[in-house]
């Protein structure tokens, strides 16, 4: 696990950024999506009989946590109902390092499973991802995987996926964020190959039930910070710019009701849809900044994932600006009127701000508890890891780690980017 990942390379950043010019959209584009999605608990019924025609072994090996185990054994049942012998294996974890992936692989190894199923977060849906990978491929390499290798998964199981947030989308994108630790500091790696999009995304509302108000608000605002930048980025479709209006208008709808009444059920169902929804739109076209700094943030100053990333979107859309008029469109989509394109951005910042705010999360960085000493100390660090993101390649307006510095310290102090 030495070398670096494929995307920290200039050439290739160079040749990311020209695939996702306007010249090429006609001649290149795709979409990955899981094979079905299925919602509610009929479909989850529908779903454990449909795979059970479709594997001969029927051992379902299932991943999940300790907080949401309750929500395996559910997961289990039907399962075994439809003829599987299952095993659950509740050791998931935050952030998942390359050593809990390979200790994972190592029991599905034993129980040999046609069909994995994750039952958790986006970091238990990533971790059996990369952990399908090692049990497919003994030895592979995590950080050889690319999304231009093909690997040839799929010959000994299958992959379903069950959310129990909603925000990461991770469900059904072919992407798997795992922490390298045999290097020290450990560091964050995306894995990312089309191959491990879940064959299948069952979206339970009650799973959802039990997520406290701030970790709704997280998850959600992560699910926001997809969809706008899914929308703007150089790698926009037409069919992922669909996907992300309707998510948005669902996030601005039914987050705030998920978030006061964690027991709305019909709150719940809309937000599930929205997060899988935004990641069926940014899975295919890239998040870009928002994701880059508020990785970087994150990790550094121990911010939730989903509240760093949605700090980002307002400087994300200002910066995007002097590139791309596209921000009027959104505007557009999401009712907003304005006499010019100049309020139009304004107006359209000081929505996600607001946005931002109804749920207690300040869009300067300093009102997150950093201090200015911490923070300058610390700044030449965060900005050179946004820079060599995975995700900075994806921004519709070329940007540099001067820029990229300077709109970290705009939004430390709450400055609208005018540059
Ligand atoms: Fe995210």
């Amino acid at each position: 696990m030495a070398a670096k990942m494929w995307y920290i390379d200039p050439v290739m950043q160079t040749m990311l950024s020209t695939m996702g010019g306007e010249a090429i959209k006609e001649i290149y584009g795709h979409f990955f999506a899981p094979r079905a999605i299925f919602t509610g608990r009929i479909g989850a019924t529908a779903l454990s009989m449909l795979v059970a025609f479709m594997r001969e072994r029927r051992k379902a090996f299932i991943l999940s946590d300790t907080v949401v185990e309750r929500h395996a054994r559910s997961v289990a049942k039907d399962f075994q109902e439809a003829g599987f012998q299952t095993t659950i294996w509740n050791e998931s974890a935050p952030e998942p390092p390359v050593s809990l992936v390979e200790k994972c692989a190592a029991e599905m190894t034993k129980f040999e499973p046609d069909l994995i199923i994750a039952v958790g977060g986006g970091s238990t849906m990533d971790l059996a991802k990369a952990a399908w990978i090692l049990y497919e491929l003994p030895g592979y390499d995590l950080k050889a995987v690319s999304p231009l290798l093909p690997m040839g998964l799929r010959k000994k199981a299958l992959l379903a996926a069950y959310p129990t947030t909603s925000g990461t989308g991770s469900e059904v994108t072919w992407a798997s964020v795992l922490t390298d630790d045999s290097v020290t500091p450990p560091v964050k790696i995306e894995v990312s190959s089309a191959e491990i999009v879940p064959d299948f995304a069952v979206l339970l509302p009650e799973f959802t039930v039990g997520m406290p108000p701030m970790l709704t608000a997280g998850t959600g605002l992560d699910a926001l910070a997809h969809s706008v930048d899914g929308y703007l980025t150089c790698y926009d479709t037409d069919i992922c710019d669909a996907l992300a209006i309707k998510s948005i208008e669902l996030i601005f709808k039914f987050l705030p009701r998920a978030y006061k009444n964690p027991n709305d059920m019909e709150a719940r169902y809309r937000m599930q849809l929205a997060a899988t929804i935004a990641g069926l739109a940014f899975g295919n076209s890239q998040a870009a900044l928002t994701h880059s700094l508020g990785h970087s943030v994150g990790k550094v100053f121990g911010i939730h994932h989903g509240i760093a990333v949605s700090i980002f979107i307002p400087y994300a859309i200002q910066y995007y600006s002097r590139a791309s008029k596209k921000y009027v469109q959104l505007a557009q989509k999401i009712g907003i009127e304005a006499k010019d394109e100049e309020e139009c951005l304004q107006k359209l910042v000081d929505r996600f701000k607001e946005f931002l705010l109804s749920f207690k999360v300040p869009y300067a960085l300093k009102e997150h508890g950093i201090t200015k000493e911490r923070w300058q100390k610390n700044l030449a660090d965060v900005a050179k890891h946004a820079w060599e993101d995975a995700c900075t390649g994806a921004s519709p307006r070329p940007t540099s780690i001067i820029d990229i510095k300077k709109m970290l310290d705009y939004a430390y102090e709450g400055k609208d980017i005018d540059f």
